[in-house]
């Protein structure tokens, strides 16, 4: 990634100039089963700009209570595009037609809000990065369109939820309005995001671009490593996903109180609750023993994360300190 950092041909991408950042946005829209893509500097980002450029001032977003965009962008729905914001109890991070049927507002209402959006994230971060069937996209897609809202996939991990399901990325991504894919995790690089759409929207996101102070120059210096993850880094993803399983099954062997129907791809949650500690005392023990492991939104939750720089024998080393660490008791 390094050497095709260094050999990137730039251009200036303000001005659709730059090789390597049209060629990246140019395979990216493929992948994910939309016209045009735009590239960005973060997924957050992403995911704003999306929101901006499929609603009004006014309209109300619907979105898993645990999602990205509800808890972890600082209000941006209602900071960048004026949009009041519903939460929807998912379960696993997914949630039902029924729950958007439920929650749509009266569009003859003089007074309310109008219901116009719904937000999907796949895979889930909060839920322990889990994916979504096609078939509940589907019918969650399905009674949008029904019911005349517009539909947006936080795919940040989409790959992820692809190689996970065998469902390939433009078969989920085709079925939104928009959808965003970040360079910045599992696929390792150092920087960047996607969002793709259709050629029309596309036009009104590189406008938001501007607005949004993500309108770089020489950016195939960084979009490069973009092209280089989409080359090397997908198929790969399978490895993260077996390194994970692996070491939920071991740390559960010996103890360690994690739900092993959670370990669906990359990530590993393990709740320290049980254990008698708080999430403070159990990092603290942790990178005493060589583990960093990170928070989650669950106050006694914790989260391992396998990636491209974790290997086989990090994966030992954690399965021999996380239970000793913690102090586990074998369940045998
Ligand atoms: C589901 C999801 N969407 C979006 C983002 C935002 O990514 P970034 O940090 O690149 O802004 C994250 C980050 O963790 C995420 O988990």
């Amino acid at each position: 990634m390094r050497a095709a950092i260094a050999a990137a041909e730039v251009g200036d991408e303000q001005k659709r100039e730059d090789p390597t950042v049209n060629e990246l946005e140019r395979r990216a829209a493929e992948l994910l089963g939309q016209e045009e893509a735009v590239y960005l500097p973060t997924a957050s980002m992403a995911n704003q700009i999306a929101l901006r450029i499929l609603t009004e001032p006014g309209d109300e977003l619907l979105a898993e209570e645990n999602s990205h965009i509800l808890l972890s962008e600082q209000g941006g729905p209602a900071v960048h595009s004026g949009l009041v914001t519903r939460p929807i109890a998912g379960t696993a991070g997914r949630f039902s037609p029924d729950d958007v049927r439920r929650l749509m507002r009266d569009r003859t209402s003089m007074h309310m809000a109008r219901t116009r959006l719904v937000s999907v994230e796949n895979t889930h971060n909060s839920s322990g990065g889990r994916c979504w069937p096609l078939e509940e996209i589907d019918a969650v897609v399905a009674t949008a369109r029904e019911l005349d809202l517009r539909a947006h996939l936080d795919g940040a991990r989409l790959l992820n939820a692809a190689v996970a399901t065998g469902v390939a990325a433009a078969e989920y991504g085709r079925r939104f309005d928009t959808v965003t894919l970040c360079l910045s995790k599992g696929l390792g690089c150092p920087l960047g995001a996607l969002v793709a759409t259709s050629s029309e929207l596309a036009w009104k996101a590189r406008r938001m671009k501007h607005l949004f102070g993500g309108a770089m120059r020489q950016a195939g210096i960084v979009a490069a490593a973009g092209v280089y993850a989409l080359d090397h880094n997908v198929e790969r993803l399978a490895d993260d996903h077996a390194r994970a399983r692996r070491l939920a099954e071991a740390l559960h062997e010996a103890g360690v109180p994690i739900d092993l129907e959670q370990v669906e791809t990359n990530f590993v949650q393990v709740d320290v609750e049980p254990l008698g500690l708080t999430r403070e005392e159990a990092l603290a023990r942790l990178k005493e023993h060589g583990v960093l492991l990170s928070t989650t939104v669950w106050p006694t939750k914790l989260r391992a994360v396998t990636h491209l720089d974790v290997t086989d024998d990090d994966v030992d080393a954690a399965i021999d300190a996380v239970p000793r660490a913690l102090g586990a008791f074998a369940r045998a």
